[in-house]
């Protein structure tokens, strides 16, 4: 798999964004659940509070019934009609008192538990009343007041209307228990009783009263109004307080959807094994008719400890969720505000890195183009900064190394060319010696077969010479015969002293005196006598070390070939120098003369070489000549060009002692 390649910021921007959002997905999950859980905790502990607020209330009303109860149970008039049996008079009174404290119920019994008068339904009396066991309580003396749930049948005695009130079928609710009933007809009363005692301390009877529950809404109706103080939330009602007789609803304020009282639903079936099978306390959310509340349930227990229903009180879940939604929207907002500024701020500071990065490729491209001078504008102290100066230090050795490769390359070329030049030279004079080397030898053979037979001619013509009249006619042939071998003879000389030349006699001498003695012997000659010697002498030079008379030969026959070469008119400049490092002595030999052609150049220092017409030359000087300075270790070059004369140099090297050779 390829992945697409992206750019440097882009890769930048991605991975922070990569780490912000998964840091504020994983901040937002973790912040929602904690401002939840500290809203529903907190929401949790005030339900808690106002359960006990619902408490007090609900003893409250207990208190003053039994408050009533007591109070008119000690009047002293009630005990007089009791003792007198002023039953019709007590009716009347006790009536009244009911009416004015708002009790449904208040019944006067004898001592053993008889009805005397009962308020509310004075038809129905005489009824033993003593097993009722806050009744049998009071028999004992004393007051006492508590939640009782009373059978339909008690309930109807104390009046039809009652029994009615309490009686509910139930509403089908879902997640209550299974029951096998499905109505409810006792009810559940607030009961207080007070024994009627008098001044001698003889009990007259018992004097009972109470409200009943079901559907009187005085009690969660006022905790709503005390704890709840009426606050809403989209229009509904967010506390709610309910009395359950077991797990009914009697007497509630949880609003059905119709906007109704919810009285009739049931508790749901984890609060029901909690709160009523358990006896726990329940705080928690619960889902309360048709709506999540944030609850708390308690039992309701009767005088004989049993649970006979549930006191609870809940909040509206919603106003909570939608605060921590809030909450929550505000965060997200000021997350993607913070992304959104952060990618502005990264966007901004990746351009930093980024265009001095653009830069320095730039550069490199230039310096691949072979731009060396570019250098990369960073003037930022950082990294960045510090790898740019790195960059231009690193292009402006480039460049000096660049430069030196380029000098060294210069000074190779010339070396080579030198060099080359050297070993062409070095070359033609190897193929010289060889050639001379080669023709010596076949001349010095033939020289040396000649010259024995030659001697032999030139003696015997020699004598027959003598023996000849001067006016004969063989004297003249003879003189010829002898002089043409005296020629051959020399031809022959030369050619052994070219092929075997003489060990030099070597000793220390000054080169400019050598030409001058040189100089001296031909001078004398009618050829020089139109010639003019140009000297330029060096005169700090060093001496050499060589043969006086060979060097004397060479220099002769140079000066004489330039002397015919300029027909005996013109001018010679002889030039002696030396090299700085005093390693050898040029002797320059300069005419004026006709010139050498290129094709005559090549051939010059061959033995029998000449140009000079037969009988003149033997073409044997210069070869001779080349013997001799190659025996002195030296070198004679020409250079020539038609018309312009032409210049011998005899190198030799300079030693300062013979034994050096
Ligand atoms: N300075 C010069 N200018 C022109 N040509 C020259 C010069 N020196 C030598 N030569 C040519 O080189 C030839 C060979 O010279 P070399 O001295 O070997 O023999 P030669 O002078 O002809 O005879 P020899 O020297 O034996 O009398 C000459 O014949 C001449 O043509
Ligand atoms: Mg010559």
């Amino acid at each position: 798999m390829k992945f697409p390649s992206f750019s440097l910021r882009t890769k930048i921007i991605l991975s922070f964004l990569l780490v912000i959002i998964f840091g504020g997905l994983l901040s937002l999950v973790t912040g929602s659940r904690l401002i939840k859980n500290t809203l529903i905790s907190q929401s949790q502990d005030k339900v808690r509070h106002d359960l006990s607020a619902a408490w007090m209330v609900y003893n409250e009303k207990l208190n003053d019934i039994k408050e009533i109860v007591s109070l008119t149970a000690d009047r002293e008039s009630l005990h007089d009609y009791l003792k007198n049996q002023r039953y019709d008079i007590l009716q009347k009174y006790l009536n009244r008192v009911r009416e004015d404290w708002g009790l449904d119920i208040l019944t006067l019994t004898d001592h053993s538990g008889e009805v005397l008068v009962r308020t509310r339904n004075p038809q129905i009396a005489g009824d033993d009343q003593s097993q009722d066991e806050i009744i049998r309580w009071a028999l004992k003396r004393g007051v006492v007041a508590h939640s009782q749930i009373v059978s339909r049948e008690e309930l109807i005695k104390e009046g039809e209307d009652l029994a009615d009130k309490a009686y509910f079928k139930f509403i089908p609710t879902p997640k209550a228990v299974e029951r096998p009933e499905n109505e409810e007809t006792s009810g559940m009363i607030l009961k207080a009783a007070a024994s009627v005692v008098d001044e001698d301390n003889d009990l007259l009877g018992v004097l009972y009263g109470g409200i009943l529950l079901s559907r009187d809404y005085t009690i969660v109706d006022r905790v709503k109004e005390i704890v709840y103080k009426g606050a809403q939330y989209n229009g509904v009602e967010t506390g709610t307080a309910t009395i359950f007789q077991h797990d009914l609803r009697v007497s509630t304020n949880v609003p059905t959807t119709e906007g109704g009282r919810a009285i009739g639903t049931r508790v749901s079936k984890e609060v029901n094994d909690a709160v009523l099978i358990e006896g726990k306390p329940w705080i928690d959310r619960a889902f309360v008719v048709n709506d999540w509340y944030i609850t708390a349930y308690e039992p309701i227990k009767n005088i004989r400890d049993e649970i006979i229903g549930i006191l609870y009180v809940g909040v509206l879940e919603q106003p909570y969720l939608d605060t921590a939604n809030r909450v929550m929207a505000s965060f997200g907002l000021i997350a993607v505000l913070m992304v959104f500024l952060l990618l502005v701020i990264l966007y901004f500071s990746t351009d930093r890195i980024i265009k001095p990065l653009h830069r320095m490729v730039e550069a490199t491209e230039k310096i691949s183009q072979g731009d060396l001078s570019h250098k990369v504008e960073v003037t930022s102290s950082d990294e960045i900064g510090y790898l740019a100066d790195s960059f231009n230090k690193m292009t402006t050795d480039l460049e000096t190394a660049n430069a030196k490769l380029i000098d060294w390359g210069k000074t190779l070329e010339k070396k080579v060319e030198e060099r080359t030049q050297e070993l062409t030279k070095m070359q033609a004079h190897l193929i010289q010696s060889e050639k001379l080397a080669s023709i010596g030898k076949l001349a010095a053979g033939v020289a040396h077969e000649i010259n024995n037979p030659l001697g032999g001619v030139l003696i015997y013509s020699h004598l027959l010479l003598e023996d000849t009249e001067k006016d004969s006619l063989q004297y003249e042939n003879l003189k010829k015969i002898v002089k043409e071998t005296s020629r051959c003879k020399d031809i022959v000389r030369g050619l052994l002293d070219f092929a075997r030349p003489k060990d030099p006699d070597m000793s220390q001498i000054d080169i400019n005196e050598i030409v001058e003695k040189s100089l001296y012997i031909v001078e004398g000659q009618s050829l020089f006598q139109n010639i003019r010697i140009q000297k330029n002498y060096s005169s700090d030079r060093p001496r050499i070390v060589g043969d006086n008379s060979q060097l004397q030969q060479v220099f002769m026959n140079i000066i004489l070939n330039a002397a015919e070469a300029m027909d005996g008119d013109g001018t010679i400049s002889i030039t002696t120098s030396h090299n700085s490092g005093e390693k050898y002595i040029d002797v320059l030999f300069q005419d004026t003369g006709l010139g050498i052609q290129d094709e005559d150049l090549k051939r010059l220092f061959e033995p029998f070489f000449t140009t000079k017409e037969v009988g003149k030359g033997t073409g044997l000087g210069l070869a001779i000549s080349y013997s001799i300075i190659q025996k002195h270790q030296g070198t004679i070059e020409v250079s020539s060009q038609t018309d312009q004369g032409a210049t011998f140099t005899v190198r030799l090297p300079a030693k300062r002692k013979a034994d050096e050779f």
